[in-house]
C-alpha cells in the first residue's frame, strides 16, 4: 500500500507501508533530496564526459533518472545519458503516469509514460532502461563500466540486502576506478561496506538538506573525506551488514 504525501519543498513523494517508510526525506523535500544528495554531486564528479552511464537503485517513482534528465538538458545539453534502474515493484512503474510530479518535469510526460508502459525510453541523446527485477540479482548481473551509481533503496534497516559488504562488491565491480557512489545513508555500517571495498567515503552536507554520503575509489577534491579509521577505532564493534545476516 501506497499513498502520496507532499514533502516540506512542495513536491510529492509517497509513504510505503510495508516497509514503514517514505520514498524520500519528507523535511528535505523529494526534489531537493535527489538533487543535492544525488544529482548534482554526481553531475559535478563527472563534468568532462560528454556520456555518462548512470546505475539508479531503485527507481522508484523516478525522481533521480527523470532530474538527471533535466539537469542535463539544463546543464549539460551536449551529454548522452544511458540509465539502468532495477525496481521490484512493477505495478508502481505502471502507475506513474498518474504520479502528481513537480512542474519541472512536465517535459518529460512522454517519457514518463514510455517508461510505465513500456518499461523504458530511447532518443539520440538518451537511454533509460527500468527493469522489474531484484536490484540485488540485477547488481550481480550488470557488467561494464558506470559512472554514478545513485543508491537510493529503502533505509539499511528496512532494506539491508541493498546495503550489504557483498552488495558493495558488485557496486565496486561496476563503478572502477572513476565510478560515484551517491547515498542518503550516513550510517556506520554503509560507510564500512564502502570502505571495505576500497572506496574513499566523503561527506556530503550544506545547507538546506541532512548530511549525505559520496563514495569514489578516486579522490574527490572538494568535499571533506571522512576518517574511516578514526571512526573504526572509535567504533571497534561497529560492522558492515553482510548478505547472510541480511535476511536472503
Ligand atoms: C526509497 S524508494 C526509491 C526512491 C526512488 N529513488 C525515487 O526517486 O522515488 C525504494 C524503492 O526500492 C524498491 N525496492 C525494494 N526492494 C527492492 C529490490 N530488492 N530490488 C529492486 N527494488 C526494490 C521499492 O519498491 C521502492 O520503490
Amino acid at each position: 500500500m501506497k499513498k502520496w504525501v507532499q514533502s516540506d519543498d512542495g513536491s510529492y513523494t509517497a509513504y510505503s507501508s510495508e516497509y514503514d517508510e517514505h520514498y524520500h526525506s519528507t523535511k528535505d523535500g523529494a526534489l531537493n533530496e535527489s538533487l543535492k544528495k544525488h544529482i548534482e554531486p554526481a553531475f559535478a564528479l563527472h563534468a568532462d564526459k560528454d556520456h555518462l552511464r548512470l546505475i539508479d537503485i531503485c527507481f522508484g517513482l523516478g525522481f533521480n533518472t527523470l532530474l538527471s534528465l533535466y539537469y542535463r538538458d539544463t546543464y549539460f545539453p551536449d551529454t548522452t545519458l544511458e540509465i539502468y534502474s532495477p525496481e521490484l515493484d512493477g505495478d508502481l512503474v505502471a502507475s506513474l503516469s498518474d504520479f502528481p510530479y513537480p512542474e519541472i518535469f512536465e517535459p518529460y510526460r512522454n517519457i514518463i509514460t514510455d517508461i510505465a508502459t513500456l518499461g523504458g525510453y530511447e532518443d539520440e541523446r538518451t537511454q533509460i532502461t527500468v527493469e522489474i527485477t531484484d536490484a540485488r540479482a540485477a547488481m550481480r548481473e550488470l557488467e561494464g563500466r558506470w559512472d554514478v551509481c545513485y543508491q537510493d533503496a529503502f533505509s539499511p534497516s528496512a532494506n539491508p540486502m541493498l546495503w550489504t559488504r557483498e552488495y558493495f562488491a558488485d557496486i565496486a565491480r561496476l563503478m572502477g576506478e572513476e565510478g560515484i557512489v551517491t547515498t542518503y545513508s550516513t550510517a556506520l555500517a554503509t560507510r564500512l561496506a564502502l570502505h571495505e571495498n576500497g572506496f574513499n567515503v566523503y561527506l556530503n552536507s550544506g545547507e538546506g538538506y541532512r548530511n549525505a554520503t559520496l563514495a569514489s575509489r578516486r579522490v574527490l577534491e572538494n568535499y571533506e573525506r571522512v576518517d574511516m579509521a578514526h571512526k573504526i577505532a572509535c567504533n571497534p564493534h561497529a560492522q558492515s551488514l553482510k548478505d547472510e545476516s541480511a535476511a536472503l
